[in-house]
């Protein structure tokens, strides 16, 4: 049979509360992620969305050429709709939110632009970029990613400068894509494993305690 110490007990409960809440906040978070890639003439452009089902804050990572703008659009299948562009002024990127008008007219950068720069790293002549953005932002321009748990197709677009150019300008046939599609999956979330801590705290921290 085991004797409770006071502090003892108390330890116990308040690691096992605030397990069981780590475990239960765990339970609820889910995380949604979709990729894609594309490119051409050796040059990649890569893509990651996760959206945040608790938070509803979507996580945008682009890894593209370091030296020439590049773009993706979202929900199309042509040069049309929400895009992301990233030009650049010397090794600076600048980001844009931009809503492409039709074929051969880019429109112009959103007057509402809704992402975070959290990191820039260039490393072997590519730019690693992370952005962050409400996934519902309220302006009607943006692409909301309303269908994201449903794992439906997303149609996407995807352009870079085929002449190098750091500004905006026509990239060239042999340097823009469609016809290319990204579905949402629930990616597992690691942190489930922290509820065996609960088993785990229990039968640690008694014999400890009552040492003597
Ligand atoms: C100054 C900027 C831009 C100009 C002048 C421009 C011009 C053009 C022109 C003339 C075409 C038709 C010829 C071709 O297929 O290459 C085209 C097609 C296309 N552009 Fe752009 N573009 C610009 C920016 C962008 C951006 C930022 C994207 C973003 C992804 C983009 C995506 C596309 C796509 C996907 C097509 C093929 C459309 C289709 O076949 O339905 N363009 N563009």
């Amino acid at each position: 049979m085991y004797l409770f110490s006071r502090r003892c007990l108390w330890v116990c409960l308040v690691a096992c509360i605030s397990m069981t809440a780590l475990s239960l906040s765990a339970a609820n978070a889910a995380i949604y992620k979709a990729t894609a890639s594309a490119g051409s003439g050796g040059i990649d452009l890569d893509l990651e969305v996760l959206i945040d089902s608790d938070t509803d804050e979507v996580t945008i990572t682009m890894v593209g050429p370091a030296d020439r703008w590049f773009s993706w659009g979202f929900d199309t299948n042509t040069m049309r709709g929400y895009s992301i562009i990233t030009t650049f002024s010397g090794a600076t990127p600048i980001i844009n939110e931009q809503t492409l008008v039709a074929i051969g007219n880019p429109g112009s950068p959103q007057s509402s632009q809704d992402l975070t720069e959290v990191s820039a790293d260039v490393n072997a002549g590519e730019i690693t970029l992370v952005l962050t953005r409400p996934r519902v932002t309220g302006d009607a321009e943006d692409f909301d990613f309303a269908d994201y748990q449903s794992g439906g197709d997303i149609d996407m677009v995807w352009a870079y400068s085929g002449s190098g150019s750091q500004t905006l300008v026509y990239h060239q046939a042999q340097a823009r894509g469609k016809n290319l599609s990204m579905q949402f999956r629930e990616n597992s979330v690691p942190v489930r494993k922290q509820s065996w801590g609960l088993l785990k705290l229990e039968f640690q921290e008694v014999p400890a305690e009552e040492a003597p």
